[in-house]
């Protein structure tokens, strides 16, 4: 595996040739995907500044040029009508001044005065590497030109560590008052919510306080990608905690999910009912992203990193890594955030097969179950790929990559269990060139995963009493080069 330098990784992009020829080559992979968003070359990870504006969903993704390593972050654009088929933009936020010199880091966004504003985190650091974080913000008009304010909305608090990043824009319209959370890390390494606040969208933000979250004043060290979501009547608080062990996830250390509740903004205490739910049980996601201005208050629409911090993917070795899940559906059903795939998806179905079929690169399986029952996805004469088991007695639906030829973060576990509340009878299956994402129950759980099936890993077999159909999908990716 190449070793990078931090010169190598931190170089700034001059001009569009310099990464042509690895565009081309990243094209030539057989794991691009057909439906999913994905790294133009180099890495992506977090999905950032997500928003709904005149008839087109506008996104960005954390993206290093160069190749599957974190080095200088830019957020690169992409643009949509429908959810489904993106349109590659080019460069939105380029890490170009003092206050980002090393990097524009993840951020959120807002439409108001009818335009888009970005915020994001400035990476700031020193010749002796020293890092000072900024919260900044850019204005993306609608001639799709971007102009970034000459000045940060405000430098790092003196108060926390280095770790100050991932601005959320909120408006709350009952005190009109403007929040600014970002996710942060105490003295004491222990994740916080900062909370910034302003009259206005642009200026004069002040440090209102930390957040208040009873009961998770230790859980874990850092707290990244902050965000409170108003869903129906209810408040959801999103955040990415790390470095923390919790019961029956393996050796995972980097976990994203959300407690549901109530922000009170006059006294910045989240009220909720007490516990931490993952937002998916699977092994790659991770910084979800919500879109809310969706005209539907008791709605949303996630998207997330289909991958993980201090994680490997075999796309390394062709020197890119990095895809977003699906856009999800957000609601909230028994307070529980339900993520269901958006009805439009419906619109890639393209032959259906038989269940007996072998699996196309891009398809969805939409199984009817009635007990117990294993499924083994991208089997070969030689493995037994990808299976997904139920046990009706025990309601535990456990997904295993254990038999795939290509093994990657072994070290965080190759399982993953859910006991599910009630019997499994519904699975929709979508799998790509390389991920799968199960939605079980329309709801009750969802595993994200990445999977790398060789070319002999294409067979489908199925045990037990389950029914439905299989269709292969159309292509959504327009894998073009646009700087
Ligand atoms: C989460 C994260 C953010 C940061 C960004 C840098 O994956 O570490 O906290 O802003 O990625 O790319």
């Amino acid at each position: 595996m190449k070793q990078w330098t931090r010169e190598e990784r931190y170089r700034v992009l001059k001009s569009a040739d310099e990464i042509i020829d690895l565009h081309e080559k990243t094209k030539l992979s057989p794991y691009r995907q057909k439906f999913h968003i994905q790294s133009i070359t180099g890495l992506l990870n977090d999905p950032n500044g997500f928003v709904y504006h005149n008839g087109e969903w506008h996104l960005f993704y954390q993206w290093c040029p160069w190749g599957a390593v974190h080095g200088l972050k830019y957020w690169y654009q992409i643009k949509s009508k429908d959810l489904i088929h993106w349109e590659n933009v080019g460069v939105g936020i380029k890490p170009d001044t003092y206050y980002d010199n090393k990097g524009a880091y993840s951020g959120s966004a807002l439409v108001t005065q009818n335009s888009i504003y970005l915020y994001y985190t400035g990476n700031h650091r020193s010749e002796d590497w020293i890092r000072t974080p900024y919260t900044c913000i850019v204005n993306l008009r609608d001639d799709g030109t971007i102009h970034k304010y000459s000045k940060p909305l405000f430098g790092p608090n003196e108060n926390y560590t280095e770790h100050q990043r991932d601005p959320k824009i909120i408006y709350n319209k009952d005190n009109e008052t403007y929040y600014i959370l970002l996710g942060a890390q105490n003295k004491q390494k222990q994740g916080r919510i900062l909370i910034y606040s302003s009259k206005e969208f642009n200026k004069n933000y002040t440090f209102a306080g930390e957040l208040k979250v009873p009961g998770y004043e230790d859980f874990g060290d850092m707290w990244e990608c902050p965000s409170i979501e108003h869903i129906g009547d209810q408040d959801v608080l999103i955040f990415c905690p790390q470095h923390l062990h919790i019961e029956g996830r393996n050796h995972y250390q980097h976990h994203n999910g959300y407690l549901i509740g109530h922000m009170d903004y006059d006294t910045l205490t989240f009220h909720h009912d007490g516990s931490f739910h993952e937002l998916d049980f699977g092994f790659d996601s991770y910084a979800a992203e919500c879109c809310a201005n969706i005209g539907d208050p008791n709605k949303a629409v996630l998207i997330a990193w289909m991958g993980l911090p201090d994680a490997s993917y075999p796309t390394d070795e062709e020197d890119w890594s990095g895809c977003l899940t699906m856009p999800r559906e957000l609601t909230i059903r028994d307070r529980r955030l339900i993520q269901t795939p958006l009805p439009s998806f419906k619109e890639l179905r393209d032959e259906r097969l038989d269940l007996k079929h072998d699996l196309p690169r891009a398809c969805e399986l939409d199984l009817y179950i009635e007990g117990s029952c294993q499924i083994n996805l991208f089997k070969s004469s030689q493995t037994d790929g990808l299976t997904i088991t139920y046990d009706e007695e025990s309601k535990d639906i456990v997904i295993d990559r254990s038999k795939m030829t290509k093994r990657f973060n072994i070290e965080q576990g190759e399982t993953r269990k859910r006991t599910l509340l009630r019997s499994l009878k519904h699975l929709q299956i979508f799998i790509d060139s390389s991920s799968i994402e199960i939605y079980v129950n329309d709801g009750d759980a969802l595993f994200t995963s990445r999977v790398f099936p060789t070319n002999e890993e294409h067979g489908l077999e199925i045990k037990g009493p389950v029914t439905g159909d299989l269709y292969r999908l159309k292509d959504a990716v327009i894998d073009n080069f646009q700087l």
